[in-house]
């Protein structure tokens, strides 16, 4: 996939309707037709590369970014950009590990504070209680946390890779933060036993309560997705019910109950993929439903069924205007500390060279 590039407003309209006929109405193609012309403009007279995650929405998605993907895939996109500036749609921590790898470039998201209830689920602080309770464990990160967390691990993993960042370790015991679904999914994977250990403060410091002690080689922590918890058993039992034939595909950020009681499990473009390869008659997509919009109108042919109570409202901060005056204005730039920096460059580094 790549950005449209056309010489005018009307021919870029012309391209989005070939592209998004079928899920934009065509009153708003005109309009998105001349942000998306100007931004694409705009991102050649700068010198710069956009980057859109795939749970952007159809126009901006189809339009604009020169390269679209999971978080692992952005992450080894924005490692080898040699473009000046990186617009980042996406979330912030997905923009700073972009900064985290490009130093010396200006990492630009269009919105200012675009979070994340994973991300914001563990700080620093919180990683070193948990470091000295287990000395000497191996900490991997999802990739969903901020700078400074990352700087305390050893390695990050993405929903993509975390089997394999797990297994590259070798270790027995290991602790995997934040998202206690994640966590518990790969453990299931890759037959470790886990526990999520709660934490009671004494003054500065957190003494780690375990439950069972003894009998885990997996040491979780509490965070959870707020769009994917919400995901339940009894959604698929009743979509089920109603669409006996559908297939459904879940994102591992939902709980293991819900995981085992679809299809299909994996990363965001991995659920794209398995999409474009089913021979199913519907789908339902549990993530951020702007996907299912993305896959349709690029696979026309396919039927999606879709529960767009539950949506993103930090990736849905990213639109079109905005992106068009993150260019303009140079806003609003993404910095992490240096010496914060260097120690997650080491862990983002380490992930991406496993492959
Ligand atoms: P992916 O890495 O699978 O794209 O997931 C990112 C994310 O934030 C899912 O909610
Ligand atoms: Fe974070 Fe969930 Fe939104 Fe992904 S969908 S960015 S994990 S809050």
């Amino acid at each position: 996939m790549s950005a449209i590039q056309a010489s005018s407003v009307q021919a870029t309209y012309e391209r989005m309707k070939v592209l998004l006929h079928n899920v934009v109405p065509d009153v708003e193609l005109q309009i998105k037709a001349e942000l998306v012309y100007e931004i694409n403009r705009l991102k050649i007279e700068k010198n710069a590369i956009i980057l859109g995650h795939n749970y952007m929405e159809p126009a901006l998605f189809h339009t604009i970014p020169d390269f679209v993907g999971d978080s692992l895939a952005l992450s080894r996109m924005a490692a080898q950009t040699d473009k000046d500036i990186i617009v980042f749609c996406g979330v912030e921590f997905m923009a700073e590990t972009a900064k985290i790898l490009n130093p010396n470039k200006t990492v630009l998201i269009p919105a200012p504070s675009v979070g994340c209830s994973l991300a914001s689920s563990i700080t620093a602080q919180d990683v070193r209680d948990l470091k000295a309770q287990f000395p000497g464990v191996p900490v991997v990160t999802y990739i969903n946390t901020y700078a400074d967390v990352k700087a305390e691990c050893d390695i990050c993993c993405t929903s993509g890779n975390a089997v394999a960042v797990v297994e590259s370790l070798g270790s027995d015991t290991i602790i995997f933060i934040p998202d206690e679904y994640l966590a518990k999914n790969v453990a299931q994977e890759t037959g470790k036993r886990i526990i999520i250990p709660s934490m009671q403060k004494n003054g500065a410091t957190s003494n780690i309560q375990l439950t069972e002690p003894g009998t885990y080689d997996f040491i979780g922590w509490h965070g959870r997705c707020e769009v994917h918890e919400k995901f339940t058993v009894q959604d698929i039992q009743a979509v089920r019910a109603q669409f006996p034939l559908v297939e459904i595909l879940a994102h591992p950020e939902c709980s293991p109950e819900v995981v085992s009681a679809s299809d299909f499990s994996g990363s965001t473009t991995a659920m794209i993929r398995r999409v474009e390869t089913s021979q199913a008659p519907q789908f339902l997509l549990l993530t951020e439903c702007a996907m299912g919009d993305n896959i349709i109108a690029a696979n026309p042919d396919k039927e999606m069924l879709r529960l767009c109570s539950v949506r993103c409202p930090h990736m849905n901060q990213i639109t079109l205007e905005d992106t068009l005056d993150a260019l303009r204005f140079n806003r609003y730039e993404v910095t992490v500390p240096e010496d914060i920096r260097i120690r997650a460059a080491r862990s983002v580094e380490r992930m991406i060279a496993i492959g």
